[in-house]
């Protein structure tokens, strides 16, 4: 289908000469101009409280965005991923992640079937499968309990169920640790084994493909460690699970059938958490939490799909989010949670967000000629604020951050917490507001000194708060980032649920392994692959 490219339209035009103006307006002279301000420029929406006050936009900024949303067919494109349509146009799918966590009975039709009673089974399977777990009825080949579970797996089948058993601590059952290793490298693997034993160690390959490189080394590592120890095939059926839309390669690589937990196709790798992915969470938590995970995120998608765009918490941080990108040249986005336990949200909102529109193409296959995904990065406050925060204050660019907090500590301890929140909430402010050179002189700051204590303020931020950091919260955020990637998409007009972008990588390597153990001749690459290539090969002689 031929579209009007995005930067041509109208809508478009209007907002690039509105950022031109809007330029011009500082925070101060906004929040000066409407005492208010704070509580207007506000939404909140399942318990999720998002302050974008601090973002330079006026109430006509807010109308061009909408006019622009309206204009990409947002609302239509919004029902299309609901009614199971094809999202996914180059490798012709819907993207069904919503699914896995519908409860309101509704069929959803792929083919002519509906997918819900198999999305109910593998939950029930899994559920099953930890209550054996759980009990000890699942115990290793030797009848040792399994109090060790190691996730091998990489991208979507590693940074989603990581970062959310890191994020649910408290909610673990004690005595039993998850640890990730998704690295190709062996000493993550043998780094992470070294104080486990085969006996009581259970692994999760989760691979959607089952194909991929990283996670079929580890998965063979794993086999021949545990082989080592028992020295009988038949341990492979107690010490090994999989996650995997392709069960019957999971079969073949000797995993048992019971202990094989199946999703599908049309589940995107970093749109995967809530499906079998979720496994070793559901483990640590139990399945009565990550049922309370999977209705959090359904709530956020009732809300992405029924409120008015006006309304509308993820169509609103993705709006922001391109106002910032297109019309006043952010390049990079930071993900700032205050709470440790979220410190691996960054890195897995990276994947979710730069996977998925990182594009240089519209979906019609046409170069676009607006600027796409900003790069994600992050780490928890307050450790970035000794360390990186200097740039976001008095750096060269400004960086548009989510400031991420929860209103009550899961572990309070005095006033812990409280100096947590006055810090997440003093950065917005600086970061808005800055300080003024007069504001210096009547803090009797020396002249010389003020040009290096001066903070330029107008640097944009959301703040997101919730009560606390529960299952049910936790999916709420992610649903609401995931519906955010996906307004954004439609806003650049790319397809994102393909990654094409990370097949090109390995490929090469591909050709490269023969080259760098000698088996063929390196003559056909470029000089500085060649001397690489040797260099290499040099230092391992
Ligand atoms: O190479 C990128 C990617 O395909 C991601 O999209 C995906 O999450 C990851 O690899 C892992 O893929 P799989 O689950 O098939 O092993």
């Amino acid at each position: 289908m031929k579209r009007v490219s995005r930067s041509t339209m109208p809508e478009w035009r209007a907002l690039r000469q509105h950022a031109a103006a809007m330029r011009r307006t500082g925070l101060r002279d906004l929040f000066a101009a409407d005492p208010r301000r704070g509580g207007r420029f506000a939404l909140e929406a399942e318990g999720v409280y998002l302050d974008y006050s601090r973002n330079p936009v006026t109430a006509e900024t807010l109308r061009l965005l909408f006019k622009l949303a309206r204009a990409c067919a947002l609302t239509r494109e919004i029902s299309g991923l609901f009614a199971a349509a094809k999202v996914n146009g180059t490798e012709d799918r819907p993207a069904l992640h919503w699914a896995l966590r519908d409860f309101s009975g509704r069929p959803v039709m792929v083919q002519g079937a509906d997918i819900m009673p198999g999305i109910r089974c593998v939950r029930e399977k899994m559920a099953l499968a930890a209550g054996r777990l759980r009990s000890g009825g699942w115990a290793g080949h030797g009848g040792k309990p399994l109090t060790h579970i190691v996730n091998l797996g990489i991208g979507g089948s590693d940074l989603g169920p990581q970062m959310a058993c890191l994020a649910l601590r408290p909610f673990a059952r004690q005595g039993l640790h998850v640890h990730f290793v998704s690295n190709l490298d062996p000493g993550h693997l043998a780094g992470t084994l070294r104080d486990l034993s085969p006996e009581n160690t259970l692994f999760i390959i989760a691979s959607k493909t089952f194909t991929t490189q990283e996670t079929m080394a580890n998965a063979a590592f794993a086999r021949a460690w545990l082989l080592d120890h028992f020295a009988d095939p038949a341990a492979v059926a107690y010490h090994f699970a999989a996650a995997t839309a392709s069960p019957q390669a999971a079969l073949d690589w000797g995993v048992a059938a019971e202990n094989i937990f199946e999703f599908w196709e049309w589940v995107g790798g970093r749109y995967s958490l809530a499906s079998a992915v979720g496994l070793p969470l559901l483990l640590a938590i139990g399945p009565e939490r990550f049922e309370e995970l999977l209705r959090g995120a359904a709530a956020m998608d009732e809300h992405f799909r029924n409120a008015p765009l006006e309304a509308n918490l993820p169509v609103l941080l993705a709006l922001l989010g391109a106002w910032q990108v297109n019309f006043l040249d952010a390049r990079t986005h930071a993900i700032l949670p205050y709470d440790q336990d979220l410190s691996r949200f960054p890195a897995y909102l990276q994947q979710l967000d730069m996977e998925s529109n990182g594009k240089n193409v519209a979906r019609d296959g046409r170069k676009v000629t607006h600027r796409t995904g900003p790069v994600i990065w992050g780490e928890p406050g307050t450790n970035g604020q000794h360390a990186f925060f200097q740039l976001l204050h008095q750096g060269t660019q400004a960086v548009p951050c989510d400031l991420i907090g929860f209103c009550r500590s899961r572990d309070p301890f005095r006033d812990h917490h409280e100096q947590l929140l006055a810090h997440l909430i003093a950065q917005g402010q600086a970061l808005a507001f800055g300080r003024t050179r007069s504001e210096l002189a009547a803090e009797n700051v020396p002249a010389p000194l003020r040009p290096f204590r001066e903070f330029a303020g107008d640097r944009p931020s959301n703040t997101i708060l919730a009560e606390e950091l529960t299952p049910g919260v936790l999916g709420k955020l992610i649903a609401m980032y995931e519906h955010k990637v996906f307004v954004q998409g439609v806003i650049w007009d790319v397809n994102s649920f393909d990654q094409w972008g990370v097949e090109l990588g390995k490929q090469l390597s591909r050709r490269i392994l023969p080259k760098l153990k000698g088996e063929a001749d390196a003559a056909d690459e470029d000089s500085s692959t060649r001397a690489l290539i040797e260099y290499c090969r040099k230092k391992r002689r």
